[in-house]
Parts: C-alpha cells; sequence; structure tokens
C-alpha cells in the first residue's frame, strides 16, 4: 500500500477488480462454498458494500445481500477480500465494520456470515445467536457467525436462511 486507503460504496464499474480480488483471495473453491449458494438467491446491496482503494486500485472488498430468516431481513456479508499486499494494517476489520455500521443506517438489525470466529469475533460476531439458522447446504454451524447491530431488536432468529 502506498497511500491511506479510501473507502465507498461499490459501484457497477468496480465489480470487475472486485470479483478478480475474490477470485484472487479464495481461489477457484469459493464458488462451492455455502455461502455462494446464498449469494445465488439473494439481493445485491452495492449501497452496503464497501470497497477500499489505494489510489485507483481496489484493494478490498466487502460485499453485502439481503436474506431473511423467518420473517425477519437481515444483512449476510462475503465475501470479504483485502489484497495479499495489503493484509495485517486493519482493512479487512475496517471493511466488515464499514458494510455493517451501512447495514446498520439501513435499518438492518443484524449482519450474518460464514468464517471463522477467530476473525470476526473482534468485530462482535459470534456463532451462538446463529445455532438455529439452517443454511442452504452443508456447513460448519460453528462458522455461521451473527452480529446484532440493535440491541433493542434482539429476536430468536430460527429457521431456513432465505432470500
Ligand atoms: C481475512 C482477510 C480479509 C483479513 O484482511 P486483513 O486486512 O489482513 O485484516 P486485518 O488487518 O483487519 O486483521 C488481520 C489480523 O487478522 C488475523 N487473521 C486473518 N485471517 C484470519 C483468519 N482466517 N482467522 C483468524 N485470524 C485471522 C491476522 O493474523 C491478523 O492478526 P493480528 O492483528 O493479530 O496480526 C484477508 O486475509 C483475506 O482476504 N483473506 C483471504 C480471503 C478470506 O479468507 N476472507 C475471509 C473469509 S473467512
Amino acid at each position: 500500500m502506498t497511500k491511506t486507503p479510501t473507502f465507498r460504496h461499490e459501484t457497477a464499474a468496480d465489480a470487475a477488480a472486485a470479483d478478480d480480488l475474490i477470485d484472487r483471495a479464495f481461489g477457484p473453491g469459493r464458488l462451492v462454498k455455502v455461502s455462494e449458494r446464498v449469494r445465488e438467491r439473494a439481493a445485491f446491496r452495492p449501497d452496503l458494500s464497501v470497497c477500499a482503494f489505494d489510489g485507483a486500485a481496489l484493494i478490498g472488498v466487502a460485499r453485502m445481500w439481503d436474506v431473511h430468516v423467518g420473517a425477519t431481513p437481515i444483512a449476510f456479508l462475503g465475501p470479504l477480500a483485502v489484497d495479499s499486499g495489503a493484509r495485517n494494517a486493519g482493512l479487512g476489520a475496517a471493511l466488515v465494520e464499514a458494510a455493517s455500521q451501512a447495514a446498520r443506517a439501513a435499518g438492518a438489525c443484524a449482519v450474518l456470515l460464514v468464517g471463522d470466529e477467530a476473525f470476526f469475533r473482534k468485530a462482535g460476531f459470534t456463532a451462538a445467536p446463529a445455532a438455529d439458522i439452517v443454511m442452504p447446504g452443508p456447513v460448519d454451524q460453528k462458522r455461521v457467525l451473527l452480529r446484532w447491530l440493535a440491541d433493542s431488536a434482539q429476536k430468536a432468529l430460527k429457521g431456513p436462511l432465505t432470500s
């Protein structure tokens, strides 16, 4: 990284660079993951998704989607990817926080994702509140993580994740 990164919501013009970064970060296995099954059905929210730039170069992305558990609308985060040359400088955490705050501002009560709790715990994500959410495919339930965005909105989230 040469400069302090800048952040903004994703636009259509960012899609190719963001897809390329995600492909590099995850490799070919990413399309078989359960998160991809979620995203196939969900509505993409570029207005909640966040890209990070080093000058004109896209170096990080956190994408967001609209999903439901029962009648409750929540945000689904992923993929999260940071360019290998920009890692371990807080960018991944900053992207998660910016996307979560955008979802909060848009009225979402929670953000769900599939990932390593060791990384996402620092941003307030834990497996316990997502234990009864049924994902659309095989998954290690310990990797299904939820962060509440509004204390007053906490309710039992139980049943299939739908679009
Ligand atoms: C995961 C990823 C987004 C982190 O980006 P980043 O900008 O390096 O993140 P941050 O700088 O905010 O945090 C880095 C810290 O998280 C740790 N970390 C990174 N990935 C981790 C993981 N999977 N599990 C636990 N800790 C992890 C790093 O070791 C580092 O720890 P430190 O602060 O103690 O040194 C980036 O490594 C990446 O794009 N990886 C490939 C794609 C991926 O795995 N995405 C996440 C899906 S689970």
